[in-house]
């Protein structure tokens, strides 16, 4: 056991500093501070990392994920496959556009979506399905498409995958649509804010009117336009899901860190994989051939028939050590929301019931020195 003294160690921190500052100087200085050129510039270069013909940016990846339905024409009485173990906001969204969610179990190895449980779920009204990039690794997209009649709409829920690859693709133009989150507890953030992509022009065109209030040209092109003084026609209903111009300031900066940021991330998530392997009460997170991992985050299993205490009592004892974790994420289908709407039974989802229960996510993340990660597999070791 190494002598390290007792530190406070975060589950995220986001990485932002001296460029990001000046960004946001650049920007007040302007005055433009609403949508506007730094969205733009934002967009572009997100697109072009990854491999998109269309790139818009949001207020969250919820908001992008509700324009994504909403621009595929999801409403009442459409059903929208979604995994069971994931962030809430995913099966929100489907309920938002007056559809219903339909829950699948994820796989106990990869956390996702089990493909192989979604032909099951599809039905006459099964109008599109979420696939979620869990922890930043990329649900088996071929396999979902395969389960699935050619008119579902696949939207990916790309939140914590900017970066990530499948088959040597990145996430982003694996589906139809993809929605990403730059939330602080992502890779790469800009406070709150989000981004959908598409290579499809006119999906594009539609989540881009539905994103500013259903207008029928934005406002950077109207204020720059011959008759900035009349406004546009409304012709759909739409929302305002518009990124500020500091955020998209942000971005900017922050995207050119990406690929830094996962490679380090990288490092030190094989580093856990080793460092933790001798642990036989913890089940690492794995990486399946052909994916690149974007390791939002590092997200164990606690096998509590093997485990010296249940995962809260471990994640009690990290947390005295000054160790923060968290539970990977919820099974949407424990929730009261979804068991009053739809007439749950707890356990029903029954591996996402138990990620629940025994997943832990260890602290990974840009602001960690080395001597942070031994902290924490000794810490591991001595439990
Ligand atoms: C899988 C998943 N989907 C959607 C979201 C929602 O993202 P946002 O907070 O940007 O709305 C999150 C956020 O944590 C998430 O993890």
């Amino acid at each position: 056991m190494t002598d390290l003294a007792r530190r406070t160690i975060a589950i995220a921190l986001p990485s932002t500093g001296e460029e990001e500052w000046l960004a946001l100087r650049e920007s007040i200085e302007t005055g433009w501070l609403s949508q506007g050129p730094k969205v733009k510039a934002f967009e572009d270069a997100f697109a072009t990392r990854h491999q998109v013909a269309h790139a818009l940016a949001t207020t969250s990846c919820t908001t992008a994920l509700h324009l994504a339905l909403a621009a595929a024409g999801v409403g009442p009485g459409d059903e929208v496959i979604v995994p069971a173990f994931t962030w809430v906001a995913t099966a929100n969204v489907a309920v938002y556009c007056g559809a219903t969610p339909v829950f699948v179990d994820v796989d106990p190895q990869t956390y996702n979506m089990d493909m192989a449980q979604v032909a099951q779920a599809v039905t006459p009204r099964t109008r599109a399905a979420i696939p979620v990039h869990l922890f930043g690794l990329c649900a088996d997209m071929n396999g979902l498409r395969a389960a699935l009649p050619e008119n579902v709409v696949v939207i990916e829920d790309a939140a914590c995958a900017a970066g990530a690859t499948y088959r040597g693709r990145p996430a982003g133009g694996l589906g139809a649509m993809a929605c990403f989150s730059f939330h602080p507890r992502k890779s790469i953030t800009t406070g709150e804010g989000g981004m959908l992509t598409t290579d499809d022009a006119d999906l594009a065109e539609r989540a881009n009117m539905l994103r500013n209030h259903g207008a029928s040209i934005s406002e950077e092109v109207r204020h720059r336009g011959p008759k900035p003084y009349l406004l546009p026609d409304f012709d759909v209903l739409g929302f305002n899901y518009r990124m500020t111009d500091l955020q998209g300031a942000l971005g900017s900066v922050q995207l050119t860190k990406l690929d830094r940021f996962i490679a380090e991330r990288d490092i030190w998530a094989r580093w856990y994989l080793d460092a933790l392997a001798d642990i036989p009460w913890l089940q690492m997170p794995t990486i399946p051939e052909g994916y690149g991992h974007a390791w939002q985050s590092f997200v164990t299993v606690v096998v509590e028939k093997t485990a010296p205490a249940p995962r809260n009592d471990i994640m009690e004892r990290l947390q005295a050590l000054g160790i923060s974790t968290r539970p990977g994420t919820h099974a949407v289908t424990e929730l009261g929301y979804y068991k009053d709407l739809l007439g749950l039974q707890s356990g029903q989802f029954a591996v996402a019931s138990r990620l629940e229960r025994q997943s832990l996510a260890l602290p990974l993340h840009n602001r960690m020195s080395e001597e942070d990660y031994v902290y924490i597999a000794d810490a591991l070791h001595g439990i």
